[in-house]
């Protein structure tokens, strides 16, 4: 059974794509042994109380030094034993500490097909602002491996969405969403599961 700790900060939809998945078996041998976000009032927790999903807050106004705060982050973690970490709309950059004890264990979802829009800032709608002031034509979602960097790891998984002429940032995030993340998240940690992911190199 993989066990999985979800990180988020805001409406969790992506954690509710997981939840649903695991619920329907299109994510098998998994259990979401905890949810932990940084934001008290994330809707996120709640999506994970509905589902009897153990669910904590670590705020970074809770502690005096922010190596506190990255301390409390990785005792959340720690306690819940997790096999694999997943960062589903997690906006807090993971302590050097967390991402040594969890290397190779932790992957995050991207609302672009990296490595364009991607780094520093690039966050939520910011993210689709960017893509239609470039125009481009195709954007789309990553899933990869968490690294030291910001958006740098190994990327395991993409899936392409087309930009419409009338796109705004929230349709075309909404798009990137419905048809990219909520898919190719719940695959990823299928896939992980089964035990049929490995870093080359
Ligand atoms: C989404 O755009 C996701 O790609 C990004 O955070 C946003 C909100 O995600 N990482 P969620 O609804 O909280 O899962």
């Amino acid at each position: 059974m993989l066990r999985i700790a979800v990180m988020v900060s805001g409406g969790g939809t992506n954690l509710q794509a997981i939840i649903d998945a695991v619920a329907d078996g299109r994510i098998h041998d998994t259990e979401i042994v905890r949810v932990i976000s940084n934001k008290a009032d994330a809707y996120a927790l709640q999506r994970a109380k509905n589902s009897g999903i153990e669910a904590v807050s670590v705020t970074r106004s809770e502690y005096a030094e922010r190596l506190d705060f990255d301390r409390a982050l990785l005792k959340a973690l720690e306690e819940a034993a997790p096999d694999l970490v997943v960062l589903a709309g997690f906006l807090v950059v993971l302590s050097p500490e967390i991402i040594k004890k969890y290397k190779g264990r932790i992957i995050n979802i991207h609302p672009s097909l990296i490595p364009s829009f991607c780094g520093e800032g690039y966050y939520g709608l910011r993210v689709h602002e960017e893509a239609l002031k470039r125009g481009v034509k195709i954007t789309g979602a990553t899933v990869h491996f968490v690294d030291e960097g910001c958006d740098t790891g190994p990327i395991i998984m993409q899936k392409a969405v087309e930009v419409r002429q009338d796109d705004t940032p929230e349709t075309l995030q909404r798009r990137v969403m419905e048809q990219a993340e909520w898919k190719i998240l719940p695959e990823t940690i299928d896939m992980i599961a089964r035990g049929s992911i490995r870093i080359k190199g």
